[in-house]
């Protein structure tokens, strides 16, 4: 039987595909501004991420859903690439722009916007309205816990106030939507490490083990460097400093860390 395969990628010219990222360091020193890309929400990640993971993950028609959409990278990227995609975002406000950059973008993909917590949204019914029940890769993105205040919303995983109800509060999402994701498929969560009370929390280490717990297949831990923003730019000095002071190193990576959902046990008949 002929290999179930996941991409469009025709591997008879595997060599002329310069743009598709294989190696685990990724160093991207431009984000990609094109279109209606534009960078300007604090926290968004930079379009590059899902490009690479729909390219390698998901062939044309297929459906891809980022559970943390914010501003809609994701589903710009969606767009472009020809693929249908579903985002849920908890604030509106966030959604809304998502939406109209999203739709603005040249293409024809189905895409659905829904506003509401990843935990706790009931997906069959936005799936059912495009005769699917499953998708074919989903992308995570969640707050790194409480670096960014993203808003007040309750639900939201940044306002959580301990690791403990952060990394519970990542698992529901993920018991909530990975259902969703049909077996033998890839999941990507993009994740960076934080700093907190002089200590270094190990964000991707305890979303990794989470996941192998539930049986999820590590393919990859992709490390990628962090574009500095203007913000940041000013700050070098001082956080060079506190480094050399503090006995620690400053940030400059975080992770793509790469799944696949196993194939689902048959039940045994009695
Ligand atoms: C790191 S940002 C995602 C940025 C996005 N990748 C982009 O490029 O704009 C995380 C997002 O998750 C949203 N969020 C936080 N908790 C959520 C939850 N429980 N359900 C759905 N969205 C949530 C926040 O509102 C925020 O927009």
């Amino acid at each position: 039987m002929a290999k179930k395969t996941i991409n469009d990628l025709d591997m008879t010219r595997w060599k002329e595909y310069n743009n598709i990222i294989t190696d685990s360091l990724w160093i991207i020193d431009k984000r990609d501004n094109s279109g209606l890309h534009k960078g300007d929400y604090h926290g968004n990640f930079i379009p590059q991420i899902p490009q690479q993971l729909i390219n390698r993950y998901t062939k044309k028609g297929e459906w891809v859903l980022d559970a943390f959409l914010g501003s809609g990278t994701t589903l710009i990227e969606c767009q472009k690439l020809g693929r249908n995609g579903i985002g849920i975002d908890i604030d509106p406000n966030i959604l809304e722009v998502a939406k109209e950059r999203a739709m603005a973008t040249e293409g024809n993909s189905k895409l659905e916007f829904i506003n509401g917590d990843s935990s706790k949204i009931k997906l069959d019914k936005y799936l059912s309205k495009y005769d699917i029940d499953k998708v074919n890769l989903i992308i995570y993105h969640p707050p790194y816990w409480d670096i960014i205040k993203f808003n007040d919303i309750k639900g939201n995983l940044a306002n959580l106030d301990s690791l403990d109800k952060f990394l519970k509060g990542f698992e529901k999402v993920i018991d909530n939507t990975a259902k969703y994701l049909e077996e033998e498929r890839y999941l990507g969560i993009v994740i960076g490490d934080i700093y907190k009370n002089s200590e270094w929390v190990p964000l991707s280490s305890h979303i990794i083990q989470l996941m192998l717990k539930k049986n999820y297949i590590l393919k990859s831990v992709v490390v990628k460097n962090i574009n500095e923003t203007k913000g940041k730019q000013n700050q070098k000095a001082i956080w060079r400093y506190r480094a050399l002071l503090g006995g620690f190193y400053i940030f400059n990576h975080e992770y793509i860390l790469i799944f696949k959902k196993p194939k689902e046990k048959k039940k045994k008949k009695n």
